[in-house]
């Protein structure tokens, strides 16, 4: 197997086996192990001016090289065109795309100082692979550095139907230069079909057999590789986790009532809004919820010099406060909001006391909390997955119970349906996903991925 090359916005520091990691950094890590490897991308740090040499460190056959951003890289790349244009786009949020030229050119830029930063850290045979919105023309400017390594992409996020991809004004330039890649990975049918889609019909381009593209006298590949979890690690540290004073704490502080988890960043994507609302709708609608049923919604706080972000923090301080107002009691608070992250083991720990997996995005590329919570679960008696429709874990987990998150009411009844939901069905439901989990684990995703990108034709 040839030496990997990871090329992402953020890079996992070495983190030489301690605490609990993320299943996407522990997944590429091992990725990159196996015949050594590198992880090229931004340092998270802001300096006064570019780094004229990445930074480099070594730590179990495996170079980190990292480049720091200025002041301006980081309003117009990855606060300005990354998450202020493609994020809310790839999501649907039209309204609150903020286009303008000046990021534009601000993502351009920082996409052609990583290329030529990469470049001379390549050795001819390497694969490349690139990941995510931020890094859309990074083949385009390493084959323009003379670059012929063979080059994929992964989309974490969504890809985004035809019609909604032409609010982007930029967008033939930005399908052409995505087209530079070898191969181009999306996370389900649905955003490989909306690709599929854009290239017939806006770019004239010829689709072959296996997902073969043939567009601006360019040839490509896409396919879709639905990124999973590693859920036997997820289940042990579930069932260790039970032991742990944070999960006792929490099941203490529960009693004997059942409780709805949420766990995501805080980004307008995910459904929280309407999520809180459906909360109320449960309370009110079926009373004897109430004293009996608590939210635990986590919401970490994320890309927080974003405007957007900082206006739905308030709209959900406002929407829980409101909630709580309206049912709490002198011995219950129904929604327990809050801002902080926690441990992956920590978490799996309190999803297995969960009766309820609230995953409701508005639109998600994958959502792998729905896929950790499916595998924190008990076999004897696990939880219900509640799964929006709009998350790219709607097309594998058939178990779930699937919902629309627009139908606040409608959620609220399924929300009820899940709290009762004798044990029998909800074992039979949840063996059903385990057993995909285990066969699709994100081990088997990135070997799928590197092997379908090795197999791609070489360049002349
Ligand atoms: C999503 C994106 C990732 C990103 C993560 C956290 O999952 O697909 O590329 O790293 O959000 O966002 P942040 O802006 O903090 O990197």
């Amino acid at each position: 197997m040839r030496h990997l090359v990871v090329v992402s916005n953020r890079v996992a520091a070495p983190n030489h086996g301690k605490g609990a990691e993320g299943g996407l950094a522990v997944a590429l890590r091992g990725a990159l192990k196996e015949n050594g490897g590198l992880w090229f991308g931004w340092s998270g740090k802001v300096a006064e001016r570019p780094s004229p040499n990445p930074h480099i460190t070594e730590s179990d056959r495996i170079t980190y090289a990292t480049v720091d951003l200025t002041e301006s890289d980081y309003d117009e790349y990855y606060n300005g065109f990354a998450n202020s244009v493609l994020w809310p786009l790839f999501h649907y949020r039209l309204d609150l795309m903020d286009f303008s030229r000046r990021s534009l050119n601000g993502y351009q830029r920082v996409n052609s100082l990583f290329a030529q930063r990469l470049v001379p850290l390549l050795k001819p045979d390497d694969l490349v692979w690139v990941h995510d919105y931020h890094l859309i023309p990074m083949a385009e400017q390493l084959r323009e550095a003379g670059c012929k390594q063979r080059i994929g992409f992964f989309l974490h996020v969504p890809w985004p139907a035809v019609e909604v991809l032409l609010a982007l004004p930029n967008h033939a330039e930005l399908v052409r230069s995505l087209c530079a890649f070898d191969l181009i990975g999306f996370q389900t049918n649905r955003d490989l079909q909306s690709f599929m889609d854009y290239i017939t019909v806006e770019a004239n381009g010829k689709i072959g057999d296996g997902g073969a593209i043939e567009v601006h006298g360019r040839r490509t590949r896409a396919a879709a590789f639905p990124i999973s979890t590693d859920p036997s690690t997820v289940a042990e540290y579930a069932r260790k986790a039970e032991k742990s004073p944070a999960a006792q704490r929490l099941r203490r502080s529960i009693g004997e009532r059942s409780l709805i988890i949420g766990v995501d960043r805080l980004d307008y994507s995910k459904g929280l809004i309407n999520r809180m609302e459906a909360f109320s709708h449960l309370l009110e609608r079926y009373p004897a919820n109430r004293s009996q049923v608590v939210l635990l919604q986590i919401a970490s706080p994320t890309r927080e010099g974003v405007q957007e972000y900082d206006e739905i923090r308030h709209e959900l301080e406002a929407i829980s406060g409101h909630v709580n107002g309206a049912y709490a009691d002198y011995d219950w608070v129904p929604i327990r909001y809050l801002n902080k992250g926690f441990t992956q083991r920590t978490l799996a720990g309190f999803f297995r006391l969960a009766r309820v997996g609230l995953v409701t995005p508005l639109r998600d590329g994958m959502n792998l909390v729905a896929k950790e919570y499916v595998a924190a679960q008990s076999p004897r008696d696990p939880g219900v997955l509640v799964l929006s429709r709009f998350a790219g874990a709607a097309e594998e987990l058939d178990g779930a119970l699937i919902v629309n998150p627009y139908d606040t009411e409608g959620l609220a009844d399924i929300l009820e349906t899940a709290l009762t939901m004798p044990a029998g069905e909800r074992k039979e439901r949840w063996r059903g996903m385990m057993q995909h989990l285990r066969r699709n684990d994100i081990t088997a995703w990135r070997k799928r991925f590197v092997a379908a990108l090795d197999a791609a034709a070489p360049v002349q």
